[in-house]
């Protein structure tokens, strides 16, 4: 099997661009971060404390979670429900990154990954999918931009889908999320070494997605 790892801070277009690659080149699209979002949303509607890293342990037991292709799109299954709608509020981002640091909540997420990995050409988008999921990767990209840039681009986004939101706080909630992911003490986001960096802040997604796709054009 092939597998892609392609890592980066939030709203750097690693989703966007690891879909558009895989469809152009037959690979099985995983976007993990959904998979930390199922598991908040699951948290958020216990009523689990998010500061709480005991009682999130203890729930995680009870979150399944799994991923099925539908029409080559992917649908994350919490506890058989298909949670895609639900999952991309303010809200359920800032409980993925708070569920993220909890251990047990990881190495639940890494086995399930490493398994969709071991079946299937993938390209896996995350956050320590080259220096924890998938270190033996065949190509692993860093793909990131300056917090101005993919803050700009989110609140865009939310614009475009008539979300109202202010440039300062997406910018301000983008910079805490970076922090948290960047300085957990658990598989935090970080550049390996063996990974190529592509910075997308004078990029369009169109030229990003190209430059990765030669790359892993150039594998075979
Ligand atoms: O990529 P995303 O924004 O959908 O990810 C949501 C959160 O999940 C992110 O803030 C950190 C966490 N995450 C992680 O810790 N490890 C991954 N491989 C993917 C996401």
């Amino acid at each position: 099997m092939i597998n892609i790892a392609i890592d980066g801070p939030a709203g750097a277009g690693k989703s966007t661009i690891a879909k558009r690659a895989a469809s152009d080149l037959g690979y099985i699209y995983v976007d993990t971060g959904a998979m930390f979002r199922a598991i908040g949303l699951y948290m958020i509607r216990l009523g689990v404390d998010l500061s709480d890293t005991a009682a999130i342990a203890s729930n995680v037991e009870s979150a399944g979670i799994d991923i099925e292709y539908r029409d080559g799109v992917q649908c994350v299954l919490l506890n058989g429900e298909n949670v895609n709608g639900l999952i991309r509020s303010e809200e359920v981002s800032d409980a993925a990154s708070k569920v993220a640091v909890v251990p047990e909540v990881r190495k639940k997420m890494l086995m399930l990954q490493r398994g969709i990995a071991r079946e299937h050409d993938v390209i896996m988008d995350g956050r320590d999918i080259g220096s924890a999921v998938l270190p033996d990767a065949d190509l692993k990209i860093y793909l990131t931009a300056s917090a101005d840039v993919r803050a700009e681009r989110r609140y865009k986004e939310n614009t475009e889908k008539g979300i109202a939101s202010d440039l300062e706080s997406v910018k301000a909630d983008i910079i805490e999320r970076d922090k948290r992911d960047m300085t957990r003490s658990e598989a935090p986001l970080v550049k390996v070494d063996d990974a190529i960096e592509i910075d997308s802040s004078y990029m369009t997604i169109e030229e990003a997605a190209s430059a990765i796709e030669d790359l892993i054009r150039g594998l075979k």
